[in-house]
């Protein structure tokens, strides 16, 4: 199959017009961080950010699919001893823009650095944030079945009158479970935590993120030959994910330097053999822990 790279170098406020309407399946980036890495490629002032953001999301809407799904890896750092409000301030705004904030996932940084503060314990998890345009989206659910741990081997073997019944939500919610329906099963569906540890391959860009976080998010959300837009693409970890996978992909970077890193490590176009996106490289994620 033929797997197509844009890799575009600009100023993605500029950029994006470039992209047609309705075109992507999944968009998963990182944005700059509010003012903490300003050395490194101009950080936006915290309490600038929601404005400075809310153009690109408008773009980012109107280039999604009405199928597709938004992925959006931010943390709110902290500004005279708390935490600043603006990813919640986003939020909000990017409702009133018209998108669905459909789900939260953490990434727990399994390998955080140790460190002391005063009044706080280290920073160990960031924020994905789910957008939609719509409730019914593109979701292949399967694809990110993990094995069962031991201890769902052990929890399965003293199964309680509970378990055998289905045990409804206490808060009323209509959701309820049925543990007994997983005997026998050596697969289940993942929670919305994932634990992925930091490592990279990639030491030339301060800011990178592991492949196992777009990987994780490209299997859930797309199949082969969908688009997968990066508008903040650093090194290209996104849309080198997205290539061995067979998923077409766009990428967006300001800076020339780490533009040139994405090239170095991407093909326009390739040809991958159909049993080789087949084998792609499984990512470690962890099994689910205990409820
Ligand atoms: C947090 S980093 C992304 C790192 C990327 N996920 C990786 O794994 O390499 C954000 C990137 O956005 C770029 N950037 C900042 N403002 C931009 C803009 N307006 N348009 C396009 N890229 C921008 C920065 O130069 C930086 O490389």
């Amino acid at each position: 199959m033929k797997v197509e790279t844009r890799l575009i170098l600009g100023d993605c406020r500029e950029k994006l017009k470039e992209i047609p309407d309705n075109f992507i399946d999944l968009i998963f980036t990182s944005p700059p961080y509010a003012d903490s890495r300003s050395n490194t490629y101009g950080g936006i002032k915290p309490d600038e950010y929601v404005e400075w953001f809310l153009p690109i999301s408008r773009e980012l809407l109107r280039v999604l699919k009405p199928t597709g799904t938004f992925i959006l890896n931010i943390k709110e750092k902290v500004v005279n001893g708390e935490r600043h409000t603006y990813v919640i301030e986003l939020i909000l705004e990017m409702r009133k823009q018209g998108w669905l904030w459909t789900e939260e996932f953490i990434w727990h940084k399994k390998n955080s650095y140790p460190g002391k503060w005063p009044n706080r314990f280290r920073d160990a998890w960031e924020r994905l944030l789910q957008f939609n345009k719509q409730k019914h989206f593109h979701m292949y659910q399967e694809e990110v079945m993990v094995p069962m741990g031991s201890w769902a081997e052990k929890r399965l073997k003293n199964l309680s009158h509970t378990d055998l019944v289905r045990d409804n939500s206490r808060v009323g919610s209509g959701f309820g479970k049925r543990v007994a329906n997983w005997i026998g099963r050596n697969k289940v569906y993942p929670t919305n935590v994932l634990h992925l540890a930091t490592e990279t391959k990639n030491r030339n860009h301060s800011a990178v993120f592991p492949e196992d976080l777009p990987e994780w998010f490209i299997k859930l959300f797309t199949r082969e030959g969908d688009w997968v837009l990066d508008p903040f693409m650093g090194s290209g970890t996104t849309n080198r994910v997205a290539q061995r996978m067979g998923r077409n992909s766009i990428g967006i970077e300001i800076l020339p330097e780490y533009f040139a890193l994405s090239q170095q490590s991407l093909q326009p176009v390739l040809e991958i053999p159909k049993q080789m996106v087949l084998l792609e490289e499984k990512g470690s994620y962890d099994a689910p822990h205990s409820e």
